[in-house]
Order: structure tokens, then sequence, then C-alpha cells
């Protein structure tokens, strides 16, 4: 398994700020299990969320892996999520937790504000799993990705919990996500 804890290290895109936006668009929309100073529902543009990446350590194992949730490049689309306003020391943990495969990356954020008002915008950072990480796993039909979802288990729990969390998170923040609402239509048919 690669580990891509000490590359994010590296990559210091915010160094000498106090704080940093963290945007989440997976698990940390629904579980935050780390300190922040701020949470604002935000969206970035040019990204769709697909459950493409491989968990060989969380929501499945090496022998049956799950999907989770990374995004992938889409001139034109939006991608909601949760950002969080953070300090610096609260990434090292996540770059541990989340080492299979997943780097930082900076991304222009967009908070959901009041109708009418002016957008507010921020740089920020993801943690995105992209196409040449060896846990990828890629496009499937969805019934294909429903179905290794609904039998995979993993340290974090069942593979299905993540997605039925997610899909729930998204409604409360009134987003759109065509994906994962057909995924979650398959699983709740099998
Ligand atoms: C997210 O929710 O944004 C996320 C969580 C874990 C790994 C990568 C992204």
């Amino acid at each position: 398994m690669l580990d891509t804890t000490a590359l994010n290290q590296q990559r210091n895109f915010f160094e000498g700020q106090a704080a940093i936006w963290l945007f989440g668009y997976g698990s940390l929309i629904w579980k935050a299990d780390f300190t922040y100073l701020e949470r604002r529902p935000a969206y970035i543009h040019h990204w769709e969320r697909r459950f493409w990446q491989g968990s060989h350590d969380h929501r499945g194992t090496p022998e049956a892996p799950g999907r989770v949730a990374t995004l992938i490049r889409s001139p034109g689309a939006v991608c909601h999520g949760m950002a969080y306003r953070i300090t610096p020391e609260v990434l090292a943990p996540l770059d541990v937790r989340e080492k299979n495969g997943y780097l930082r990356e900076k991304v222009t954020l967009t908070f959901v504000d009041e109708k009418g008002s002016e957008p507010e915008q921020s740089e920020g950072l993801i943690y995105l799993a992209s196409d040449d990480n060896p846990a990828f796993l890629g496009e499937a039909p969805l019934a294909d990705i429903a179905q290794q979802i609904a039998n995979a288990h993993g340290p974090s729990g069942p593979n299905k919990e993540y997605l039925l969390n997610l899909a729930t998170a998204l409604r409360e923040l009134d987003a759109k996500d065509a994906h994962i609402f057909a995924l979650e239509q398959h699983l709740s048919r099998l």
C-alpha cells in the first residue's frame, strides 16, 4: 500500500498561516473528529464527486476493498461540501488517517451564503485521490459499485454506512449529486 503521509507533509501550501480552510467532500462532511475554529457549507467549481477510490484500510480490507469518495475534474461542475477553518497542526493526523492515496491539493472554495449576497471565496485544501494512485479503482457500472459497497466492511465500519451518511449529509446541505443519490438508490434495492 502506498503511504502518502510523508509526501503530504511536504505539501505546505499555506506555510506560515495561522489558520487554513479545509474543504470536506466525503466523510469529513458528516464526521469531523478534529478541532475546528469554524465550519461553513461551501462548494468548489470544476470538480465532481465519485466513489472511485479503493478503501483497503477503513471501509474495506486488502482482500475485499471498499469504495470511498474522490473527485474528478469536470469543467463547469459544482461539488458541495463542508469547509472547516482549522489550525495547521490538525492536518498531521489527517495525513496519517488518509494515507492510502490521498494528497493535499489547493482549491478555491466558495461559501454558501444568504441568497442575494456577494459570494465569498477563499483558498483552501482538499485531500484528493487522483487516478494515478495505486488504490484508485475508477469507473464501473453503478450497480457494481453499489454491490461492492454493500459487501465491504473495514476497521471503520460497513462501507454502506459511509455512502448512506454522505447522501443524508448532502440532502441536509440541499446539495445535488446525481452520482451519490443514484448509488444510494441502487443500494436500497439490494
Ligand atoms: C473528505 O471528506 O473530503 C475526505 C475525507 C477523507 C479523505 C479524503 C477526503
